[in-house]
């Protein structure tokens, strides 16, 4: 049912945890599983993401979800982040089952309100960002 990459990364977590000193904190709920996830984002003056970690309240795949998209946008621009969809998340991950596509929506989400509140705290503007949804405090 799973792939042995969403096996791996949900028995082996990359970047689980959290930033005391984050530039942009992002939280997000699933309004069908009740599920939470949250992304610590860590850009430095050149709005490069230097570093960032996850809090998952969840499933198997949104733990999966989480610790990918976060090896993904690792390194980026805010900008190039942006690009990373759940869409991109789950093709690196070798597919997840439809049963479990909404868990990775979530990361795209978490992402996207981590960007937003990094822009909102630096007075940045992220050009196709949105305000998100479904965020939790
Ligand atoms: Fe809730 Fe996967 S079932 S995020």
């Amino acid at each position: 049912m799973y792939s042995e990459k969403v096996l791996d990364h949900f028995q082996h977590p990359r970047n689980m945890g959290e930033l005391e000193h984050a530039s942009g904190v992002g939280t997000v709920g699933n309004a069908k599983c009740g599920d939470i996830m949250r992304i610590f984002l860590d850009v430095d003056d050149d709005g490069i993401i230097r570093d960032v970690k996850f809090k998952t309240f969840g499933c198997g795949a949104a733990v999966a979800t989480s610790s990918m998209a976060t090896e993904m946008i690792k390194g980026k621009t805010v900008q190039e982040a942006l690009q990373v969809t759940n869409k991109a998340v789950m093709e690196a991950l070798d597919g997840l089952p439809a049963v479990k596509v909404h868990c990775s929506v979530l990361a795209e989400e978490a992402i996207q309100a981590a960007l937003w509140d990094y822009a909102e705290k630096h007075n940045i503007k992220i050009e196709g960002l949105k305000k998100p949804e479904n965020t939790e405090e």
